[in-house]
């Protein structure tokens, strides 16, 4: 259908098609030296999300966006997270992402060495904003 869609729209001469499983293409494509890419797009069954999530931080650079399916169902995420492992798993992948930005703060702008929490607490305060904890 993929194939298909980018013919129908004249991207032949500027698409890539891998097919198969991701966690088969993104090792291969990153022993290949693909990218960096400008965008992601993460769409995948839960369980191969945090591995895709990992080899996808191996293929972008700063600035690349990275966007993840089905990150925020109603709130669900952190509603059912202690129940269901799939939404366990997109927890922990947010997680994951907000542990690398408040390390991208820390060293860029902050310098304090500070947990997760405490670097957005003191980014917030910096932008007179309160911290609120989920
Ligand atoms: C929810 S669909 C979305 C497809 C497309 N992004 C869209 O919005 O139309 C996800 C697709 O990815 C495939 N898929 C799921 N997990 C995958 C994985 N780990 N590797 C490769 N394909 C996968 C599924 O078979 C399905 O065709």
């Amino acid at each position: 259908m993929a194939a298909a869609n980018v013919s129908r729209a004249g991207l032949d001469h500027v698409v890539g098609l891998r097919v198969g499983k991701a966690l088969d293409a993104l090792p291969r494509l990153v022993g290949e030296g693909a990218g960096p890419f400008d965008l992601v797009f993460i769409d995948a069954d839960k369980p191969s999300s945090p591995a895709c999530s990992a080899w996808t931080l191996e293929l972008t650079r700063p600035g690349s966006i990275v966007v993840g399916d089905n990150v925020v169902r109603d709130g669900a995420v952190t509603e059912q997270a202690a129940r269901r492992p799939d939404m366990r798993l997109t927890g922990d992948l947010l997680a994951g992402a907000l542990d690398d930005l408040a390390t991208i703060l820390d060293q860029r702008f902050l310098h304090m060495g500070g947990t997760t929490t405490e670097v957005f607490a003191a980014y917030a305060a910096d932008h007179d904003r309160k911290a609120t904890q989920p």
